[in-house]
Parts: structure tokens; C-alpha cells; sequence
């Protein structure tokens, strides 16, 4: 018998950065720690505890500032966790993300030893993100982060990125984000498609049924693994005008230059789908949060509308037929830009850093980034089709393919370069509020 209240989620106890969208617009800012000392590392986690805002403290989840706070492994082990709790956790989370690089393509320039320092290093112990509406509000959830670890010395900040919506409230290619995001049982967030189940929250929280039917591992003792999520944080910097020079060279005018984006992406820049508005740009649906996420690509099985190889189709195939079970996929995903934006029209690179941070969340490193990641974005046996790679961020390189099915015959597109370069980035545990407090006195 299915017992409904060990299914009830601790919103209390939850990290409210696990589960509410990020605001839109919203600036954001990632902060990485240093424990240097052990036992002001411990301090930091009691501080900690006090300043992030639980799922329960939320009225709207667009509603006001917030920060998260996330360890990595190295973090557990300078915070001095004893080793049978860090023996508990999963193995791909103790390796770390820089161990994992083969399997994730970050090979060649995206490779762990081209990383920006200190990101994928042993340095890296805490991750601090505050997320708010605007940057005073952004600068008042920092100020009060900043209380936590200031002054503590022991605890040193190694780096620092801002990030903020751009000017048109796209990421850097261009492309409305920020859209899909699976219905969380029990969360009170509500869900961007209504076509789509919700998901046992146990796919993303520790402690809970998942879809499976089955517990995801947790971390032990349960005080310290119950209502944590695993995270990954990556620095993905985009080639902007790489991107906008192969639009060029491969549409005869802009107006197929804009089709041929939205064939990648599987939405038009607005966020109008493909699946919706196969012909031409539809602003209005794009902005409508009820219709930009309502759709299946049952109706379309050979990717006539949506290709089976663009971005959103293969980074959730929804119910396509494909090899495996989508719904063992799915991810809470966050993505905010950092850089200037290439002003519009310029398709020579001016030497500037820009991208996304890229946020993942979930209870299974493994089968939902590792596996969508590795097995959707970087290969195509899934679809059939061995040779491709998401054309938007796969880490294709100059022989890439990119099939547009078409009648009366495809278009096959050659050549494809990588878009988006990996400038590094972490595996990391998001701890419950209990699980923080824990973490200030754990028993070694
Ligand atoms: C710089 C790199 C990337 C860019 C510019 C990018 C951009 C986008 C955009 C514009 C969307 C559509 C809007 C939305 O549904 O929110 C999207 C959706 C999505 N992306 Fe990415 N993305 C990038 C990397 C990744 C990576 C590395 C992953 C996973 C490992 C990923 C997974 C997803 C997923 C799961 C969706 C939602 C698909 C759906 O449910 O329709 N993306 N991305």
C-alpha cells in the first residue's frame, strides 16, 4: 500500500532554490568557497541554515530574492563528514565533474584542463547562489549571504560570477529561455505543460518515491540526505557570432536564417514551438506562459515540424518514440546569462565572455544530466541517427550533421562547428535546512 504521507514533501526542510523557477527578469550571482579551516566551515553551515529560505517561505515562486547553498564533495570532506557518509553519496558525485569530462564531451578546448580556475579543482567547496528580480534586491539576499561568510576567516571566496537577463530577455543566441519545467508533486509550483503528468517528487528530492516506484540512494545518515537534491553547475560560454555567421552562410535571406535558428532550437527566438507554429514566428504565443508549453511531438513523428535532432526534442522528447523511458529523463533546469550581449547584427566575435550558467537539479545525476547530456545531446542512436549531435550546444566539431526533415526531400546540413565551449563546473549536493544544520556539528 502506497503510504501518501511519507510521500508528503517537507517544503520546510527544502532549499526553496530547489524548487521555485528563477524570477523573470531576474539577476543572479554564484559565489564559490573555500574551507580553509574546519570548524569555521562548520559555522558557515549554521550560518547558512538561518539565511536560505525554505519551499515553505515561498507566496509566489516568482515573488522575492532568494540563496542556495551547495557543497561538493571536497566541501563534505573539508567540513570533516565522516567517511561512511561520504561513502553513501553516489559515485559520479564523489568523482566530481571534472572526472566525469570524457563521458559529458567536454574534450579538446572544453576539456577540465582548459577550465577556467578555480572551477573543477579541489578549491571548490561551497556553492552560494543568490537569485533575485532586480539587482537591488539580488544585492540585499548577497548582503545577508555575505554576513554568513565574511569575517570568517577560514572561509574564502575564490570566485565570483554575475550574472543578469539580457536586454531582450533572451539568452545570448538569442532564443527565449526559461520555458519547460517539469510539475513537481507536492511542490505548489505550478508546471509549464499541462499535456505533461506531474512528476513523483522523489525525481527530484531526496527521501521521496520516484518514478520508478523506488527510492532514489540517499546519502546517510537520512538527517543529512533527506530533502537534498544533487546539483550541477556548468559556465557554458556561447560563440555568438559563430552561431549567427552559420545561420548566414547557410539561408539565402533573414527570413531563412530565422527558420533555420528555429529548426535547431525546435522554438522560434519568441519561444513560440515549432510543434505549435511550424510556418512562422507567433511573438504572442511565445510570451504566453499557457499555450509556449503545450504540446507533444506524437503528432509529428518523422520531425517534420520539430526535428528530431534540434535542441528541445532531444533534450526532452516527450512522447516521440524513442529508445528508453523519457520520463526517467526529465530535469529542473535553470539557465541565466552572463557577458555582454553581441550587439545585434555583428557577426564578428569581439573577444567578450558570454554564455549561460547552466543549472541542473534532480536526485539522479546519472540517468537525468549524465544520461541526457551524453546519450541525447552527443548521440543520436536514440532517434536513429548515429552521426548527429544537438546542433545548439552538442559538442560537435567543424564534421558536425543536422538533419531538417522536409518533403519531397531533407535537408542536410554539413559542418557544424561547436557553439558552445564548457569553461567548467561542479558537481554538487543541495542540502536540506535540517541537513545544514547537521553539517554544522556532524558527528565524525
Ligand atoms: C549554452 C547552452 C544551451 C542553450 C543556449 C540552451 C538553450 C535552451 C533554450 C532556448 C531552450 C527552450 C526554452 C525552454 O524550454 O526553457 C532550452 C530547453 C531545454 N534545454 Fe537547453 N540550452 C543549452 C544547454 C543545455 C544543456 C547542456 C542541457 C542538458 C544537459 C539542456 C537541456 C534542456 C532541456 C531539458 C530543455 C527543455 C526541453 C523541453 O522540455 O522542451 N540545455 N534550452
Amino acid at each position: 500500500m502506497v503510504d501518501e504521507a511519507a510521500d508528503r514533501l517537507e517544503l520546510d526542510d527544502i532549499q526553496r532554490g530547489v524548487l521555485s523557477p528563477r524570477p523573470a527578469p531576474y539577476a543572479a550571482t554564484y559565489i564559490l568557497l573555500r574551507i580553509d579551516d574546519r570548524d569555521t566551515g562548520r559555522e558557515l553551515m549554521r550560518r547558512a541554515s538561518a539565511v536560505v529560505p525554505s519551499a515553505a517561505a515561498t507566496i509566489s515562486p516568482a515573488g522575492d530574492a532568494w540563496i542556495s547553498v551547495a557543497l561538493t564533495f571536497e566541501g563534505l570532506k573539508a567540513l570533516g563528514v565522516r567517511q561512511s557518509c561520504l561513502d553513501s553519496f553516489v559515485p559520479e558525485f564523489q568523482q566530481g565533474m571534472a572526472a566525469r569530462a570524457r563521458a559529458l564531451g567536454d574534450i579538446g578546448e572544453s576539456s577540465p584542463e582548459n577550465w577556467e580556475k578555480p572551477l573543477g579543482t579541489p578549491d571548490v567547496h561551497v556553492v552560494v547562489t543568490a537569485l533575485a528580480p532586480d539587482a537591488q534586491r539580488l544585492e540585499r539576499a548577497l548582503e545577508r549571504g555575505r554576513n554568513a561568510y565574511e569575517r570568517l576567516p577560514g572561509i574564502k571566496a575564490i570566485w565570483r560570477q554575475d550574472c543578469h537577463v539580457l536586454p531582450t530577455e533572451k539568452e545570448p543566441f538569442g532564443f527565449k529561455d526559461g520555458i519547460s519545467h517539469p510539475l513537481v508533486e507536492g511542490s505548489g509550483v505550478p508546471g509549464s505543460n499541462p499535456a505533461e503528468p506531474p512528476f513523483k517528487a522523489g525525481e527530484f528530492v531526496l527521501g521521496y518515491r520516484d518514478e520508478t516506484g523506488g527510492f532514489p540512494p540517499m546519502p546517510q545518515p537520512e538527517v543529512l540526505g533527506r530533502n537534498g537534491s544533487y546539483a550541477v553547475f556548468r559556465k557554458l560560454h556561447q560563440r555568438v557570432a559563430a552561431f549567427r555567421q552559420y545561420l548566414r552562410a547557410n539561408s539565402s535571406n533573414a527570413q531563412e536564417e530565422e527558420l533555420l535558428a528555429a529548426k535547431m532550437m525546435g522554438r522560434w527566438r519568441s519561444g513560440a514551438p515549432l510543434a505549435l507554429s511550424p510556418e512562422r514566428d507567433d511573438p504572442g504565443l511565445g510570451a504566453d506562459a499557457a499555450r509556449n508549453n503545450n504540446f507533444l511531438f506524437g503528432d509529428d513523428p518523422r520531425g517534420f515540424k520539430t526535428p528530431a535532432s534540434s535542441h528541445i526534442r532531444r533534450a526532452n522528447p516527450r512522447d516521440a518514440s524513442v529508445a528508453g523511458a523519457v520520463r526517467l529523463h526529465r530535469m529542473i533546469r535553470r539557465g541565466t546569462a552572463y557577458g555582454p550581449p553581441l550587439p545585434e547584427g555583428v557577426l564578428e566575435e569581439d573577444g567578450a565572455d558570454r554564455g549561460i550558467i547552466f543549472a541542473f537539479i534532480g536526485s539522479h545525476l546519472k540517468r537525468q544530466f549524465e544520461f541526457v547530456q551524453s546519450e541525447w545531446l552527443n548521440d543520436s542512436v536514440f532517434i536513429g541517427a548515429s552521426a548527429e549531435k544537438d546542433p545548439v550546444s552538442g559538442a560537435n566539431d567543424g564534421t558536425g550533421i543536422f538533419t531538417i526533415p522536409r518533403r519531397p526531400v531533407r535537408r542536410r546540413l554539413q559542418g557544424l562547428p561547436r557553439f558552445v565551449i564548457t569553461r567548467g563546473g561542479e558537481y554538487c549536493f543541495i542540502p536540506g535546512l535540517r541537513a545544514l544544520r547537521w553539517l554544522s556539528d556532524p558527528q565524525t
